[in-house]
């Protein structure tokens, strides 16, 4: 069906809706949640909370993709446990009190079509860090005096530090995983409260649960150690655990790292044995990323290019059975569609480039012919823009 662009005159918000062409604006149902087309806004950390309390920062920073035209919107990692933050400016979900400032949030999230989702995480021994642009190292007692941020001690499967000049972490008893395992299972109820309708748990990137998925991270000898089975035993009780509390009906993800990039770390092949056992508990989709668990530096292995993830991604869905979303210097809209139409992801997620243009959903729907005159844009600004277009169009004005 021809997407029906309204006429001169017609009131623009009375087009119907229109009847998409490409993959990448097809929506998709997991579970009792539609998404009115493939695209997500990756998890992105803006170190501005208080006490992990989330303000007007967060809702302007997010509302703006949402009124860009993607159909998922994540807020960034919120933290478990406060000591599972990362940064001292991290989000949380630790108690009660921080499910009303997310509200604001979601509500406009919904009211402008981009349903809202948030990832739960653990930064495990990458806790107590500072944030990017104060150098990304530990924080120290200088930081208190500077800005009233004091360090805080850091838990990990293993007492082995995340980089070059990091405190070792206290090895977690068993007390300390059943405590994180349970932080997820409330934050996720939480979640739910605060009217999020996704969850992402961040399982990559070197967070706790992949510093237990990883040998280069876990050299524990108990059960939470050892084989793959050991190793991938906290992820599992943690989706057990989140599906005890967040609702049946709404979908739940794991963002994972699909390889270490590092002798002796994950590979492809044990994230396809992990995928498994966690679609198995109820996980809908694997948000595939990689690497994250050696330190800053870039592993050699890692060979960046375009999209250089998608590959793991459909590796997953191919071998595990499972969808997935392909995550990573993803920016041409084209490439984005084939990967979804080809079969390797079910939606993609977009970081740096919805920074530089947070109506890049838009223009991509223009670019793939699923939107002209501007009909899926929110009318406030797409009746000026299609009224423009007309007029420089009538003028013969710009080529
Ligand atoms: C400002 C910023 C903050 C980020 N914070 C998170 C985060 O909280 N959780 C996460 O899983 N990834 C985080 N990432 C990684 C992105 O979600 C994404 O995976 C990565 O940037 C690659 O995608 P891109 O090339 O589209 O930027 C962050 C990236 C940026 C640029």
């Amino acid at each position: 069906m021809e997407q029906r662009v309204p006429s001169k005159g017609e009131n623009f918000d009375q087009a119907e809706s229109p009847t998409f062409m490409s993959a990448l604006f097809e929506p998709i149902t997991l579970r009792g949640v539609t998404i009115k087309n493939r695209i997500a806004v990756s998890p992105m950390s803006q170190y501005r909370a208080k006490d992990g309390h989330a303000n007007a920062w967060h809702l302007v920073h997010l509302g703006r993709f949402a009124l860009g035209g993607a159909g998922l919107t994540f807020v960034e990692a919120t933290a478990v446990e406060a000591r599972g933050r990362r940064t001292p400016g991290d989000l949380g979900l630790w108690s009660d009190d921080h499910i009303e400032p997310l509200r604001p949030i979601t509500a406009f999230l919904e009211a402008e079509g981009s349903v809202p989702g948030i990832q739960l995480g653990h930064a495990g021994r990458k806790a107590s860090e500072r944030r990017p642009w104060h150098g990304e190292t530990p924080v120290t007692d200088e930081d208190r005096d500077l800005r009233g941020e004091a360090p805080w001690p850091a838990i990990a499967p293993s007492p082995l530090p995340y980089d070059e000049g990091w405190p070792d972490p206290a090895e977690m008893t068993e007390d300390d995983i059943d405590g994180v395992i349970a932080a997820f299972g409330d934050a996720a109820r939480r979640a739910a409260d605060a009217g999020f309708r996704v969850l992402d748990v961040y399982a990559g990137h070197g967070f706790l649960i992949h510093q237990f998925l990883s040998p280069l991270a876990n050299a524990r000898t108990d059960r939470w150690g050892g084989d793959g089975a050991g190793r991938r035993r906290l992820a599992i009780e943690v989706a057990r655990s989140i599906r005890r509390q967040w609702p049946e009906d709404l979908p739940l993800l794991f963002r994972v790292s699909a390889t270490d990039w590092i002798e002796g770390g994950i590979e492809p092949e044990d994230t396809v044995e992990t995928a498994r056992a966690l679609a198995a508990e109820g996980v809908d989709m694997i948000d595939c990323t990689t690497g994250g668990i050696g330190g800053r530096k870039r592993p050699a292995r890692m060979a960046i290019s375009q999209g250089f993830q998608i590959p793991f991604a459909g590796q997953i869905r191919a071998d595990a059975g499972i969808a997935t979303m392909g995550v990573g210097f993803l920016w041409d809209a084209e490439a984005c569609n084939a990967a979804i139409a080809d079969g390797q992801v079910d939606m993609v997620a977009l970081a740096r480039e919805l920074l530089d243009d947070p109506n890049w959903s838009l223009h991509a729907a223009a670019q793939l012919g699923d939107d002209e005159g501007h009909a899926l844009w929110p009318p406030e600004s797409g009746w000026w823009l299609m009224k423009r277009d007309r007029l420089v169009k009538k003028l013969g004005l710009r080529g």
